[in-house]
């Protein structure tokens, strides 16, 4: 009997995405009676019946592209913005997964993603997942396909910010990607030889990162390079966050929902805010040691373009492998990597868990031995 398969992109884009599509495109193709269907846009496509088909042709040429040819968002099944209004689409979703005769829907996303597929497994839909975002915060894989490309990308920059830097004597403070992960700026800013890295996982103390920069002022070397994670927070944000989470979750166990509305909002101010952290950072910096300061954000300039050989080849393991779990039947999993291998992960151990970097992990202690300061 013919198996229907059909694939989304969601979430964030990120290098490898068109290798992965293709990954599983190919590998059905090669096993016969296989039909893949994309769908645009995400969920969103899946709800709206916008389909692209996949064969040989649309899948030739697809592998160095950065993106996704199947577009992307980040909407999700039960609160899809419709017209005016948010709507639960769940069931429309279930529909037209019946509609289309599926057999298994891979859904290709970050954490977000995992999320809203586990809802649609839950509710009996032939569900797997592939790991994806330059973040490299999915829990329970090794890695995530596109963070090395964006580490690349990453690095390259902070190569290229320290001569620039050690030209005008000042200090560079590059803001990197990975929303409440370090991995990024861990990564880029170990390979790029930064002198200050700033990462979620360790709130920070600006003084120590204003003494690192001083001492090597003492040393005659006046230029430094300071990778800071957007994520990133001095104690005293982080205290503060901490605290409105634990009001949070109080209010929630309480029934309170006047002070959650109250907490809502404060939590809202607090990430509005938290978009100027590293440009008051930089002013700090440079009031601190008197060396000029200059920020680059580097922003959605790490998501595009080619992905790395590494991304190409690991979304092709994993989109390949993917098909072969579908053979066996095997759904409501994540094919995570597991070494130099894939092993299925119940979806329901996914969510609701980020892979954040472990303090005593052998990069932080790489940094660390090489003298570069952490901010604590
Ligand atoms: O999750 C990937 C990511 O690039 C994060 O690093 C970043 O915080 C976020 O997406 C940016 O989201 P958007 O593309 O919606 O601006």
């Amino acid at each position: 009997m013919s198996k229907h398969i059909g694939i989304l992109t969601a979430g964030g884009d990120s290098p490898g995405l068109n290798a992965a599509i293709r990954g599983i495109g190919k590998t059905a193709l090669a096993i016969g009676d296989m039909h893949i269907v994309g769908f645009r846009d995400g969920f969103r496509g899946l709800m709206e019946n916008r389909i692209m088909r996949l064969d040989r042709e649309t899948l030739s040429s697809i592998l160095t592209r950065g993106g996704t040819i199947l577009g992307t968002s980040r909407d999700k099944p039960h609160k899809m913005p419709v017209g005016s209004e948010v709507m639960d689409m769940t069931e429309v979703i279930c529909d037209n997964y019946k509609r289309h005769n599926l057999d298994a829907l891979i859904c290709i996303g970050g954490g977000g993603t995992q999320k809203n597929a586990y809802r649609l497994a839950q509710k009996g839909l032939n569900i797997i997942t592939l790991p994806k975002t330059i973040d490299n915060d999915v829990a329970l894989t090794d890695v995530t396909f596109g963070f090395h490309t964006a580490m690349e990308i990453a690095t390259e920059a902070i190569d290229r910010l320290h001569s620039t830097a050690h030209s005008h004597h000042r200090i560079i403070v590059v803001e990197v990607m990975g929303h409440n992960a370090g991995w990024l700026a861990l990564g880029a800013g170990v390979a790029g030889g930064a002198d200050v890295i700033l990462i979620p996982e360790i709130p920070y103390n600006l003084q120590s990162a204003a003494d690192a920069i001083r001492k090597r002022q003492q040393r005659g070397t006046n230029f430094s390079i300071v990778a800071v994670a957007e994520g990133a927070l001095c104690v005293d944000g982080h205290n503060t966050l901490t605290e409105l989470k634990e009001k949070k979750i109080q209010a929630k166990e309480k029934g309170d929902s006047k002070g959650q509305k109250k907490i809502a909002e404060a939590l809202k101010e607090f990430s509005r805010n938290r978009s100027t952290t590293t440009l008051r950072l930089t002013e700090e910096l440079e009031r601190m040691t008197g060396l000029e300061s200059r920020l680059t954000i580097l922003g959605h300039y790490q998501r595009g373009g080619t992905p790395s050989a590494a991304d190409r080849m690991l979304a092709t393991r994993l989109g390949s492998t993917c098909v072969d779990y579908i053979v066996k039947g095997e759904f409501g999993v994540m094919v995570a990597v597991n070494g130099n291998g894939t092993k299925a992960v119940p979806l329901e151990q996914v969510v609701g868990n980020k892979k954040l970097v472990p303090l005593d992990h052998p990069w932080i202690r790489a940094a660390r031995n090489v003298g570069t300061c952490l901010g604590d």
